[in-house]
């Protein structure tokens, strides 16, 4: 890929380099954009040795049209470290310099940003506001990591290191455009089983997970069908396509109408098993001290019906949440349900699981193969499941 590097003015410009010379190791053109900023902490001469290339630093310098020719010279720009003030710029459309105006030129769904800040400055409200403005037009972020930082406290603020950067690039580059013209189906969120007219029974899922996979998937070319149960998550993306649905048996029905037009699914809705069998239309009274029974009959198995349903062309991918054996009964539920791959879900880990941003899984395959990833965003989570189908 042609790839540029922004640096922006804070200390982890000096690790750019290094970012640099990694990229280009892996077979990348590379050329440098830094802010003048960036240049009191690494330097032009640095730059330019490592990239093999002039640095773009003055908007200027040749003629004042050069970010409109690196914007279709790159297929990626990767801002390292970038600052506070650049992700506001960015967010408020402010070009003033050679990068920020190249950063406004560039499509956003070309742009990876590695954010370094004081810890403050990161959870301040305007940078999470601008933060969650840029992954809205679908700017991609990294890090930041939660560590020791220049100004001497610990906390969230620390650039990601130039090798967790760069293995981001590398997933990136073959992700992309792998599912160009496929259609894919995603569940995601809970499921709510009806008790009444203003009760139910449902679960901790936040959907994160599921709307993470349907970016991923957009991200790589793919047209997407997301079936979302009751959630508070919503999506901008052109390639998405959301159906709302409320219960397992409305899921159902969304799911295996669409399924068939699909080269692929990938289940992580945490769907009911079981239903109460009454569901009341008004609202039921109190039953005094005797309590009350809620008889619960089973749901049906949306994940195993599309197994039966699955022809040679088509790929299924499931989850699994389990506490003991986990490997097995994941293997187990993976030839049950006639699936290609299944997501084993870690309970164990502090930052894994319902409600967070952050996942641990286990990805199997039919063909016995087993990739285990580290704790990760539950986006870089849904990039490596869906590089790992891709391939
Ligand atoms: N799933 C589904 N329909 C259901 C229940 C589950 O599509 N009615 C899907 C989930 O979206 C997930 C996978 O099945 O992809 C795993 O669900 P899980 O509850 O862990 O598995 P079960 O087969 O229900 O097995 P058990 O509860 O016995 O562990």
């Amino acid at each position: 890929m042609n790839i540029v590097v922004g640096i922006t003015g804070g200390i982890a410009a000096y690790k750019a380099p290094e970012l640099v010379r990694l990229l280009a190791k892996a077979g990348h053109e590379v050329r440098c954009a830094a802010t003048e900023h960036a240049l009191q902490f690494t330097t032009r001469v640095t730059l330019e040795t490592v990239s093999r290339n002039p640095l773009y630093c003055d908007l200027f310098a040749s003629g004042g049209t050069e970010h409109i020719s690196l914007k279709d010279w790159a297929d990626l720009l990767v801002v390292a470290p970038a600052t506070a003030n650049i992700i506001g710029k960015v967010a408020s459309g402010v070009a003033d310099d050679a990068l920020s105006t190249l950063l406004l030129a560039m499509p956003p769904e070309r742009v990876l940003l590695a954010p370094a800040m004081n810890s403050q400055m990161w959870s301040h409200p305007v940078v999470q506001r601008n933060i969650e403005v840029l992954k809205g037009w679908g700017i991609r972020t990294i890090g930041p990591a939660v560590g020791e930082l220049a100004c001497g406290t610990n906390g969230p603020g620390r650039m990601a290191e130039p090798e967790e950067i760069a293995a981001c690039v590398a997933r990136l580059s073959t992700a992309n455009c792998q599912l160009s013209a496929q259609r894919w189906l995603v569940t995601a969120g809970p499921t709510y089983e009806k008790i009444d007219s203003v009760r139910f029974i449902g679960n901790y899922s936040s959907g994160k997970m599921g709307f993470a996979l349907a970016e991923a998937l957009a991200e790589a070319g793919a047209d997407v069908e997301l079936v979302a149960g009751p959630t508070a998550l919503k999506t901008a993306n052109p390639k998405v396509k959301l159906t709302r649905v409320e219960s397992a048996r409305e899921m159902y029905a969304a799911a295996t109408a669409l399924f068939p037009q699909c080269r692929g699914a990938i289940l992580s809705a945490a769907v009911a098993d079981y239903r109460p069998a009454e569901q009341a239309d008004h609202k039921l009274k109190k039953q005094g001290d005797e309590g009350m029974t809620l008889r619960l009959v089973q749901n049906p198995d949306i994940l195993a019906t599309l197994g039966g349903m699955k022809t040679d062309g088509q790929t299924l991918v499931g989850f699994a949440l389990e506490t003991d054996h986990e490997l097995e009964n994941a293997q187990g539920k993976l030839q049950r349900k006639n699936l290609d791959y299944i997501v084993l879900n870690s309970l164990r880990d502090q930052g894994a699981g319902f409600g967070v941003d952050t996942n641990k899984v286990t990805i199997l395959s039919r063909n016995g193969s087993s990739k285990e990833s580290p704790l990760m965003s539950k986006r870089d989570i849904a990039r490596l499941i869906v590089n790992t189908i891709a391939s």
